[in-house]
């Protein structure tokens, strides 16, 4: 009999009808006469139970059911007589499918997020872990059809790449030399004339300089893929391989990118709030018990807007009213996570995007204000996570992104394609860089990055 979904068999009511499912076995809890065992195929949060009366099936089958192990059960769909579910499947035949050895280290409840880490392999079964999967294929969905919706083109920007986007140095490095037997030349350098691609090559750090391609071709585009980042922070909001949604749209000012990262962040809140009931409700109850109300009060309040220059005056008032921070408040340092979530939590207790950055802090690309001294980037900082967003809008004059990539001392010949956008009909233009883990941190309420991606990549950490 063809198998039906446990999130499919919940919704029905045909009470009596033959039914098969499989899936693995969360609990079992036994009487004299019967056996009740929580079945969970990945589908929904929600067990089904399974109850099979002892007279009926071996003891020899009934030893094999033990937690982790998969089943296939036939049976009839009957409504429940026990509290906590509507329904349950009366077996009539289980057949084990496989096995569960004894050392299956997902047994126990309320295991630490440490421990579940160090089993990521096997984490992906438990209700957490899946609640979290579930949530992030939703985000996904909910990215996509954005901007679908909204007439941006998906766009592929290729992951091994010979610039530094970001000029930050932070790079993972692709060759197929061999590395025991590097020969500097003479002026100590390794030459990749004979390397792969010819020159040295890099894992990207963003897709943008690409996207800017698109963007002043095809007018909005998009890219939502992997990013490599060699920046050795050990941190519950860094990963080393993270994934970064990056749109680019022609034609915008600073206003209209700020609307479109509001616009856009509130979107994907609204529809995990509309997609994901179920999980949102367990990771509320089991996780953190303010997630839900965060999720609705962020779709349904309007972010500040805040000059970075008013930022640091407020900072600088909050020191001087006894307020303790870690690092020194002053014009022209770069916000900490402190700083940030200061003014979004205590402050503002609202999402924040800031804008109006010392150019000295922020990418070459960045469009200078007139005072010479700012660009025009924002950053989108909230609750609990600090920066979640990171746009700007692009300096379109050819002569002011030169002085910017001089003044940087950038290698001029690796961006030559990249300049050509401001010498054949260049405009104005910008975008920004969603990171899909720290959105998965905010909707999840998860505390850790590493918890919100299946299998994550940090310093010294590799596995799977
Ligand atoms: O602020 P970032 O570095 O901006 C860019 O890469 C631009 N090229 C984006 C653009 O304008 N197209 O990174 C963007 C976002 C950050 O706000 C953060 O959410 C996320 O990417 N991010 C990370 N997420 C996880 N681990 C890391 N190591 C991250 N680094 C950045
Ligand atoms: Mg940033």
């Amino acid at each position: 009999m063809e198998r039906t979904k446990i999130v499919d068999l919940l919704r029905r009511t045909d009470f009596g009808a033959a039914v098969t499912v499989k899936g693995w076995v969360r609990t079992r809890r036994d009487s004299k006469a019967v056996h009740f065992i929580a079945l969970n195929d990945g589908s929904t949060i929600r067990n089904i139970q399974i109850v099979a009366d002892a007279e009926k099936f071996d003891e020899s089958l009934l030893k094999l059911i033990t937690t982790g192990a998969c089943l296939s059960v036939e049976g009839t769909l009957v409504e429940s007589q026990g509290a906590g579910q509507a329904s349950e499947i009366q077996a009539t035949s289980i057949d084990v499918l496989g096995t569960c050895a004894p050392d299956y280290p997902m047994q126990k409840k309320g295991q630490s997020f440490e421990f579940m880490r160090q089993h990521g392999h096997m984490r992906l079964r438990t209700n957490t872990f899946g609640a979290v999967m579930r949530i992030r294929h939703h985000m996904a969905m909910a990215i996509h059809t954005y901007f679908h919706e909204h007439g941006y083109f998906y766009f592929h920007t290729p992951l091994i790449t010979a610039s530094d986007a970001e000029g930050a140095g932070q790079m993972f490095q692709v060759t197929t030399k061999d590395l025991a037997n590097l020969r500097p030349g003479e002026d100590g350098k390794i030459d990749y004339s004979d390397d792969f691609f010819g020159k040295q090559t890099s894992l990207t750090v963003s897709g943008q300089l690409e996207g800017e391609l698109g963007a002043t071709a095809l007018g909005a585009i998009y890219t939502f893929g992997p990013t490599f980042r060699a920046e050795n922070s050990n941190t519950p909001r860094h990963l080393a391989e993270f994934w970064m949604i990056e749109p680019e749209v022609a034609f915008i000012d600073l206003n209209d990118l700020m609307d479109i990262e509001e616009d856009f962040i509130k979107y994907c809140v609204n529809w995990a709030l509309e997609h994901c009931q179920d999980d949102l409700e367990f990771l509320n109850k089991m996780i953190d018990k303010t997630l839900l109300a965060r999720l609705q009060s962020v779709v349904g309040t309007e972010f500040i807007r805040l000059d970075y220059t008013e930022g640091i005056r407020i900072l600088e008032e909050a020191v001087a009213a006894g307020q303790k921070f870690e690092f020194p408040v002053s014009w022209g340092m770069d916000l900490a996570s402190e700083h940030e979530r200061y003014l979004v939590e205590q402050h503002f207790k609202r999402p924040v995007i800031m804008s109006g950055y010392p150019k000295e802090i922020k990418a070459f690309y960045m469009k200078l204000n007139p005072d010479g001294k700012t660009v025009q980037g924002t950053d989108v900082l909230f609750p609990q996570i600090g920066e979640i967003i990171g746009g700007s809008v692009r300096e379109e004059s050819y002569e002011k992104l030169m002085e910017q990539i001089e003044e940087r001392h950038i290698p001029m010949k690796d961006m030559w394609w990249y300049l050509d956008t401001r010498r054949f009909g260049t405009c104005p233009h910008g975008g920004f860089g969603l990171g899909f883990e720290r959105l998965m941190l905010f909707v999840t309420g998860m505390q850790n990055i590493r918890d919100v991606i299946p299998f994550p990549r940090t310093p010294k950490s590799a596995e799977f």
